[in-house]
């Protein structure tokens, strides 16, 4: 049965913090890449998704932009995930975005660990970020509470080995689990229309797996997949819990935050997202051929 197919599952963890603290940079760091520094402006604009192996096993890794402009995102980022990595720069303390992933973290019941970046500078205060988390109620384990607080520097790798020892430590206990042989279902990150690709759509799956060619409901849209791509860009054939990816195929841009769910029916399928368009008249029609 189902239960029996329930397997352990790769955290998701979204990092989140004030804008320029260093997320991006942490998350090069971890990757070897250098998105960062390809920004324009140097700012995060939208959530970036990306799945990778440690050597404690796998995390996937929601990047969001601490710019106070994309609250939405932020408190998406929060729901979507497992556990929260609060990026605070040692040099500049808790600051407006700090305070609000604090919030999201904590609306949505979501263990925080906490990054004290930057800690190769001069001025880095990491006895400062305590206390003015504590101040906000994020204890330090080391002062009876229950929140890691990991000295780091994206710059130098400093403490990040730790960092990742840390979200797995807190992972294990969330005993987190899914089931592969499902169908495919989890979220919309984001989406876009490509002039060329038509519309792309960045899919989580939180459980089951989703394959190329499977047809997929995902908000108000629907479409067979004809081609998966996983962060880099190169075409995969499934993505099983955790995994992100992106997919060409839907007939339009679903919302980020949508649900996705495989179906095997596509006349069904094409039916429910008319329903939910509130295309009640094609809908009858479309029975009505049936
Ligand atoms: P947004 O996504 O726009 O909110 O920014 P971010 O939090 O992703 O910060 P980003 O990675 O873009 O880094 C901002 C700046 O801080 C860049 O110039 C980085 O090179 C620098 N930076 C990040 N981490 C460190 C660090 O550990 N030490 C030092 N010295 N600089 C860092
Ligand atoms: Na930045
Ligand atoms: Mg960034």
């Amino acid at each position: 049965g189902a239960e029996g197919d329930e397997q352990e599952r790769a955290p998701i963890v979204t990092v989140m913090g004030h804008v320029d603290h260093g997320k991006t940079s942490l998350l090069d760091y971890i990757r070897r890449t250098r998105v960062a520094a390809g920004e324009s402006g140097g700012i995060t604009q939208h959530i970036g998704a990306y799945h990778v192996e440690t050597d404690n096993g796998m995390v996937t890794f929601l990047d969001t932009p601490g710019h106070a402009a994309f609250t939405a995102m932020r408190a998406r980022g929060a729901k979507l995930t497992d556990i929260v990595i609060l990026v605070v720069a040692a040099d500049d303390g808790v600051m407006p975005q700090t305070e609000e992933a604090v919030q999201h973290a904590k609306a949505a019941g979501v263990p925080l660990v906490i990054a004290v970046n930057k800690i190769d500078k001069e001025d880095a205060d990491p006895d400062r970020v305590k206390n003015e988390l504590a101040q906000r109620d994020v204890i330090p384990e080391e002062w009876g509470g229950d929140v890691q607080f990991i000295n780091v520097s994206a710059k130098t790798g400093e403490g990040i080995d730790e960092l990742l020892e840390a979200v797995l430590l807190q992972s294990e206990v969330l005993e987190l689990k899914a089931v592969p042989s499902a169908p495919g279902q989890g979220v919309v990150v984001e989406s876009r229309l490509d002039k060329g690709r038509g519309p792309v759509a960045t899919l989580l799956v939180q459980t089951g797996t989703l394959r190329k060619g499977d047809i997929v409901l995902a908000g108000l849209h629907y479409g067979r997949i004809r081609a998966m791509l996983d962060e880099n860009g190169n075409p995969v054939d499934e993505a099983g819990p955790a995994i992100p990816v992106e997919i060409l195929g839907l007939d339009g841009t679903p919302a980020a935050g949508d649900e996705f769910t495989m179906v095997t029916n596509e006349k069904k399928a094409r039916e429910v997202a008319l329903f939910r368009q509130g295309k009640y008249r094609e809908v009858k029609l479309a029975r009505q051929q049936a």
